[in-house]
């Protein structure tokens, strides 16, 4: 089992004046005019369909960068039948065979393919270069390098055996089909859904978000220069109800690996639910789902080292990680200071197309989007029950443009406290000093969901009770730092509750739930 020592990748600076940032942005222009057509690969084929749909940048919504091809119920049908005949093949293709390929495909990424697919989620989803950077390039690579030194500990996973008898596993891919259905906000995790069960031996057919097309396309260029067989990982487009429905009713669906939302995820689990009489296997089940992340501060914090974390973890990109914070708790004592700080800090952010690098925000993902957290926005300008501490504006006429935005609640129920935005919003509610083992239990009791969470305390005493006191109330816990960033191969991702089945990306952990081990007991 002698692999290459995974390392992260080193964050690029894109530093004034530096090769690489001329690079990316020349890429940028060049991409921005291409019209690009972008169909669905199915077999290795190009399949256009010629029922397309536009894609335009969230940035600048009437400039149509390209289309993108959408499928009919044939279009899936074909997708799992090719999957499924490719099945034999790619099961049994040495392990070695196929860590090559997505090493391989790290190294393509780390070089020729980096400008291509930072500028694309650039582009595609809005985000600026730093955040591309440590998404598309650096996030995607160390889920491929890790993720075969994950596979490497699992497969040393084995039974003790004994002269005459040797006991062993094989770690064999799923009878059947893995269904990855990836988000718009991560390239990475857009890469990694299929690529992880299909590095563990499976065959997947791959639903994209219609938001992310621009960067699909590049992921299946990567992996197809990087060796990938036809048929392996077979990319559809279009209506997610036609698509899952057609999947789900599919004899030979075995695995579902799900980042979205909550509600899509619990029903296409009550879906697999019905049909799992007509399933040849138990079908594995893993999602990452809604969050609503926080950020709880005592007042033996470091006031400027809170509006820090407050506003990078509530603001960068646009507040669309799944692991960004959008409630605090703050205590009274503590708050004119952290408001004075957060309001500075938050009033620098420029904001605008991610070609010019200074915006450090940029458009929210769509229309829906947009126009969702602009009315919450707009009712707590509105009402009496909250206050728009900082920010509050928004305008969609060239794009999807919300500022960041800090909202002071009254009470810890109010909506932008335990609804899910999605955007640059932030909800302050403020306890009292005293009370703040009550606060804890706020924390943990206003919303149905346990994906990341902050605590801000230099007493150790305290740090320790919020920690126990939250202990199912996030997947990712941090202590003195903004809940958002967490790289793989350090902190594995994943949440509980209503965010997620907790299967780690980015661990050994979640590669398992891509096998079905073979136990074999030999006797001599
Ligand atoms: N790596 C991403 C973050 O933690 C998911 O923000």
């Amino acid at each position: 089992f002698n692999v290459p020592t995974a390392i992260n990748e080193p964050v690029k600076t894109y530093a004034p004046g530096s090769p690489e940032k001329a690079e990316l942005l020349a890429m940028y222009k060049t991409m921005f005019n291409s019209n690009i057509d972008v169909p669905m690969h199915i077999n290795g084929k190009e399949v256009r369909t010629g029922k397309t749909k536009n894609i335009t940048p969230p940035h600048d919504h009437k400039h149509v960068v390209g289309q993108y091809h959408t499928a009919e119920k044939k279009h899936i049908d074909e997708a799992i039948s090719t999957a499924l005949a490719a099945r034999a093949a790619w099961s049994s293709v040495s392990w070695e065979e196929r860590a090559t390929i997505f090493l391989k495909a790290a190294e393509l990424l780390a070089g020729p393919y980096r400008a291509k697919m930072n500028a694309a989620t650039m582009i595609g989803q809005s985000k600026n270069v730093h955040q591309a950077e440590i998404d598309a390039a650096c996030e995607t690579i160390d889920f491929l390098r890790f993720n075969v030194q994950y596979m490497i500990d699992i497969f040393k996973d084995q039974p003790a055996s004994s002269p005459g008898i040797w006991n062993r596993v094989e770690y064999r891919p799923l009878e059947g089909f893995v269904y990855a259905i990836s988000p718009f906000n991560f390239t990475a995790i857009a890469a990694n859904l299929p690529s992880s069960a299909a590095l563990m031996g499976n065959v997947v057919v791959w639903k994209p978000s219609d938001h992310q097309v621009y960067s699909a396309q590049v992921i299946v260029d990567l992996f197809k220069e990087a060796g990938l067989p036809d048929g392996v990982i077979n990319v559809v487009f279009g209506d997610p109800v036609m698509i899952s429905d057609t999947v789900l009713a599919s004899r030979d669906f075995s695995g579902l690996h799900f980042t979205g939302s909550t509600e899509v995820f619990k029903n296409l689990w009550k879906q697999i639910g019905n049909n799992i009489h007509n399933y040849k296997t138990y079908p594995k089940i893993v999602g990452e789902t809604g969050g609503k992340d926080f950020i709880w501060v005592h007042n033996s914090s470091n006031p400027l080292q809170v509006a820090t974390a407050i506003v990078r973890g509530s603001f960068e990109y646009q507040g669309q990680k799944c692991s960004a914070a959008s409630r605090a708790y703050v205590p009274a004592s503590l708050w004119e200071e952290v408001k004075k700080h957060v309001i500075a800090q938050t009033n620098e952010i420029k904001m605008g197309s991610p070609e010019d690098t200074d915006n450090f925000v940029n458009a929210v993902i769509h229309e829906g989007s947009f126009d969702k957290i602009a009315s919450f926005i707009d009712a707590a300008k509105a009402g009496k029950d909250a206050e728009i501490i900082v920010g509050g504006n928004h305008d969609k006429s060239v794009g999807y443009f919300i500022e960041p935005t800090v909202i002071l609640a009254k009470s810890p129920t109010y909506t932008t406290m335990t609804t899910e935005l999605f955007g640059p919003v932030m909800t302050v509610f403020i306890y009292e000093d005293e009370a703040w083992e009550a606060s804890l239990k706020l924390v943990d009791e206003s919303t149905e969901y346990a994906l990341t969470g902050a605590i801000f305390s230099n007493d150790r005493y305290i740090v320790e009770k919020a920690s126990k006191a939250l202990e199912n109330a996030a997947g990712n816990f941090y202590i003195n730092d903004k809940p958002t960033g967490a790289v793989v191969g350090q902190q594995p991702f994943g949440g509980a509750r209503a965010s997620g089945t907790n299967d780690k990306a980015g661990s050994a952990q979640n590669l398992l739930r891509w096998t079905s081990a073979r136990l074999i007991k030999e006797t001599f």
